[in-house]
């Protein structure tokens, strides 16, 4: 039996940050993202007889040939593969090889372990011929370690019910990819890798003095925005993702030991987006965990966006998506 799986990664406007349970991946608050068409995962999926073979290889982005999976990256998917064989109560044992490839760079803030673990849990669930409902696929996703891959299930715009249990802690679309015709530019600065990871960061998350502060905000910054969302407002709904992200970053500079993701691209870029704005384009940043800036603008927008930056000396590349389906089967 062999697959294709295709999984996009996906941009928060709100963000997940900070875990009530760490074991169970259940965060500490509700999260809002939308999947990306042109930032994903590709997975070519063999199921083999023999269940000693397990192996995995990994084409990077702008890469021409797969590569041996390190240990620690083999390790992961091992692990999870362990997990989810639990939570499904399957006894038996395959054998599999994984042809994994990134249509952008990872570990950057673009969410690749999002794209790959949501593309992973399908895989596994198909080789398996496990017929699992979204709801229950989001969930088993969520419980790879890394809990945004729980919205990349989804299609769409995709909310995620922090929940109190692993049951209730799950992700839905809120809006079809066709709902609403906004685009995430993401300006690649540097695709370099971070040093910290998401998983690591949030752990330390309730060290920060603001932690606090930002969960009472919370519920209302999750209300306005879902409101702003289902009117259509891109200017009240351009204004939340970028305070958020504001939000969300003060939090990291300040827990302990702090994480700066912003590098003195990522201030030029924020500068460049105001200022665009001030001439009249409606275009508002965010950033994710990683020194890129994502542009989030309306569709009529995005060539002005992409011709402006791509004058700039700072950008390296520049990737523009639209609002995608989440993961599925080719
Ligand atoms: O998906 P994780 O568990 O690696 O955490 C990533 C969380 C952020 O990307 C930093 C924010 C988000 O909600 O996408």
């Amino acid at each position: 039996m062999e697959f294709t799986v295709k999984s996009p990664a996906n941009i928060a406007f709100i963000k997940y940050w900070g875990q009530k349970d760490i074991q169970l991946v259940i965060p500490c608050n509700d999260s809002f993202s939308m999947n990306l068409s042109e930032c994903f995962t590709e997975i070519n999926f063999k199921v083999l007889e023999d269940p000693s073979i397990k192996e995995m290889q990994i084409k990077e982005y702008k890469s021409s040939e797969y590569k041996q999976a390190t240990d620690v990256e083999l390790q992961k998917v091992l692990d999870f593969y362990v997990t989810l064989k639990k939570e499904l109560s399957i006894t038996k044992d395959i054998g599999f090889t994984i042809l994994s490839s990134n249509s952008f760079p990872k570990k950057a803030g673009i969410a690749s372990s999002a794209s790959f673990f949501s593309a992973i849990a399908l895989a596994f669930c198909h080789a398996f011929q496990k017929e699992i409902s979204e709801k229950e696929l989001s969930i088993l996703a969520r419980l790879s370690g890394s809990g945004s891959a729980a919205r990349s299930i989804p299609d769409g715009f995709v909310w995620w019910h922090a929940g109190l249990t692993s049951e209730s802690s799950y992700t839905e679309s809120i809006g079809a990819n066709d709902y609403w015709d906004i685009s995430d530019v993401v300006l690649v600065l540097s695709s370099k890798e971070k040093k910290v990871s998401s998983q690591d960061g949030h752990k330390r998350a309730q060290t920060s003095p603001y932690f606090e502060s930002r969960q009472q905000l919370l519920p209302k910054i999750l209300s306005d925005i879902k409101a702003a969302f289902i009117k259509k407002d891109f200017t009240a709904f351009g204004r939340i993702v970028e305070n958020e992200a504001i939000n969300f970053h003060s939090v990291l500079m300040t827990q302990n030991p702090p994480l700066y993701f912003w590098s003195g691209k990522t201030l030029e870029a924020i500068e460049h987006v105001i200022k665009l704005r001030q001439d009249g384009t409606e275009c508002y940043f965010t950033i994710d965990a990683g020194e890129n800036v994502h542009v989030i603008c309306q569709k009529d927008q995005v060539e002005v966006v992409r011709d402006s930056f791509l004058k700039t000396a700072f950008v390296e590349d520049i990737i523009v998506n639209y609002p995608s389906r989440g993961a599925r089967i080719l």
